[in-house]
């Protein structure tokens, strides 16, 4: 063991102590973090501030990040800035702005990149500036969600395929905030309502505001079942909440777990994080 362990939450969740992600890790000292990311989900570490470098060379040993959706401030780099600053002349942006209508979406639980059809193995999120109030970002585990349910009701899950959408899900905050052209970037994608890790072979659900029905279910159902299934998996007492500090670093595995931003006053406070997301592969969201 190269690192200490400390638990963040009973269903999930380590900080991984003593270890700088702006440094390159050897080969054991990856492995030990890649091994606690499968099984525990999402992985806390405190550190020096970290640059978009370093932050892309971490990420990288999970695979190379994805190109962001154009929806985003940052949209067509590898980054995914989350962040009430305009990055050019460095003031506040409006409530108004698209980018703040286009990031409201986030106080939405999702799995990031659900909608595309890799969906995503996981997010690396760092805290560049932080909110003296409010701003935090919120976990649940999906696998957790998928062990509390009883046997009878699994059955009725397993095997049914749910149809991710950005599209959907932005309609939910802003109809028509995306472009015909964007909307066109990124097609609907198919994914099955229950997930096998492919490294444990644990199950988890696979939902969020990104899951717009259900396939061979009249909508209004789908759209009632998902609720329901998210209202369950995200009580109170299985959130992970995290105030960030400048310096923190968060990978959380966006296969089984979902994520959201709390709210903050973004007329007074200032907030960056900066969000590297590696796509998954096609074969962790095979239909079962
Ligand atoms: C995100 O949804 O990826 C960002 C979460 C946050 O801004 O707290």
């Amino acid at each position: 063991m190269y690192f200490e362990l400390r638990p963040l939450h009973p269903n999930f969740g380590l900080e991984i102590v003593g270890a700088d992600v702006t440094q390159p890790f050897t080969e054991a000292q990856f492995e030990e973090i890649r091994e606690a990311f499968e099984t525990h989900s999402l992985l806390l570490f405190r550190g020096p501030a970290i640059t978009d470098e370093q932050q892309f060379a971490f990420s990288a040993r999970f695979g190379t990040p994805q190109i962001s959706f154009s929806g985003n401030q940052t949209g067509g780099t590898h980054f995914s800035r989350q962040s009430n600053i305009d990055p050019e002349t460095g003031e506040l942006l409006p409530l108004d702005h698209k980018q703040m209508v286009y990031q409201s979406g986030n106080v939405m639980w999702h799995s990031d990149s659900s909608y595309r059809e890799s969906g995503s193995l996981c997010s690396i999120l760092s805290a560049r500036e932080v909110t003296p109030e409010g701003g935090h970002t919120e976990f649940v585990s999906q696998r957790a969600a998928w062990d509390t349910l009883p046997a009878a009701r699994r059955k009725t899950l397993e095997g049914r395929v749910a149809v991710h959408s950005i599209v959907h899900s932005r309609n939910l905050i802003a109809p028509n905030l995306l472009t015909k052209e964007q909307e066109r970037e990124i097609p609907a994608a198919r994914h099955p309502l229950v997930k096998i890790n492919p490294v444990n072979r644990r199950k988890s659900l696979f939902l969020g505001a990104h899951a717009s029905h259900i396939e061979d279910m009249p909508v209004a159902e789908g759209r009632a079942l998902l609720k329901a299934l998210l209202s369950e998996a995200t009580q109170e007492r299985n959130i992970y909440s995290h105030r960030w500090e400048t310096g923190d670093v968060i990978v959380w595995d966006n296969r089984c777990m979902l994520h959201r931003a709390t709210p903050f006053d973004a007329t007074r406070h200032r907030r960056l994080l900066q969000r590297t997301t590696v796509p998954g592969e096609l074969s962790d969201h095979a239909i079962l």
